[in-house]
């Protein structure tokens, strides 16, 4: 990994806790999944480790993958004040992941996906189809395209770079609905839907 300053570090290392609550979809994805006899479990883009956490307290197998070392950290701590396990990994959604093909019941990701351009956001769909298997459960939300204002510097059709803010610097792609049913072409999509922020929320399974 690049050893240059990673924003997310910079944002945990002044608020650790900024996401201390599971997302509010969360209580019915584990309930899907427990329906379904899910065991294994992998969160793309863990962050301080929320849904790490939460899974794990409800007994899955959870592997989490962060680019941030703050933010692992963060989870390794959090995981141990619990006395819980997981697998946890420094690494960037941008390779190929580090888990073997169809080796997941599930894929979660909040708010991680759009941390990328249009192209590396087909790859790294691309990753989380060859590690989940036939059926596997996708939860993965992003942010709804809207308009930018002037405080974004615009990099490519939807894809901006907040110049203030505490996410300056940091890429950011907005969604619309029809781009996430291209983007996931080949998931048997359920649901799509707005949280009470704003963001898509969609649910899928590996066709
Ligand atoms: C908005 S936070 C969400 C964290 C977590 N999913 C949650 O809901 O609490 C975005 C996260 O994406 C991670 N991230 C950004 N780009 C990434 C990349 N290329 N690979 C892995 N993680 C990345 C950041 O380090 C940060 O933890």
């Amino acid at each position: 990994m690049s050893s240059s300053i990673n924003a997310w570090d910079e944002i945990f290392k002044q608020r650790s806790m900024v996401f201390p609550e599971p997302h509010e979809d969360m209580p019915g994805i584990v309930k899907l999944l427990k329906g379904r006899g899910a065991s294994t479990v992998l969160d793309l883009g863990s962050g301080t480790g929320r849904h790490v956490v939460y899974l794990a307290k409800n007994g899955f197998s959870v592997y989490g993958l962060d680019s941030s070392s703050v933010g692992v950290k963060a989870t390794r701590q959090w995981l141990k004040n619990e006395g819980l396990k997981a697998d946890l990994k420094l690494g960037s959604m941008t390779e190929q992941l580090p888990y073997a093909d169809a080796f997941f019941n599930a894929v979660i990701s909040v708010q991680v996906l759009h941390h990328a351009n249009s192209s590396t956001i087909v790859k790294v769909v691309g990753e989380i189809t060859r590690v989940l298997n036939r059926d596997g459960l996708i939860f993965i939300t992003v942010p709804k395209l809207k308009n930018q204002g002037d405080s974004f510097e615009q990099v490519e059709p939807n894809t901006f770079i907040p110049l203030d803010g505490p996410e300056k610097g940091i890429l950011h792609h907005y969604f619309t609905s029809e781009e996430l049913r291209e983007v996931f072409v080949d998931f048997d999509i359920k649901d799509i839907h707005l949280d009470t922020v704003n963001h898509y929320c969609l649910l899928a399974f590996k066709q």
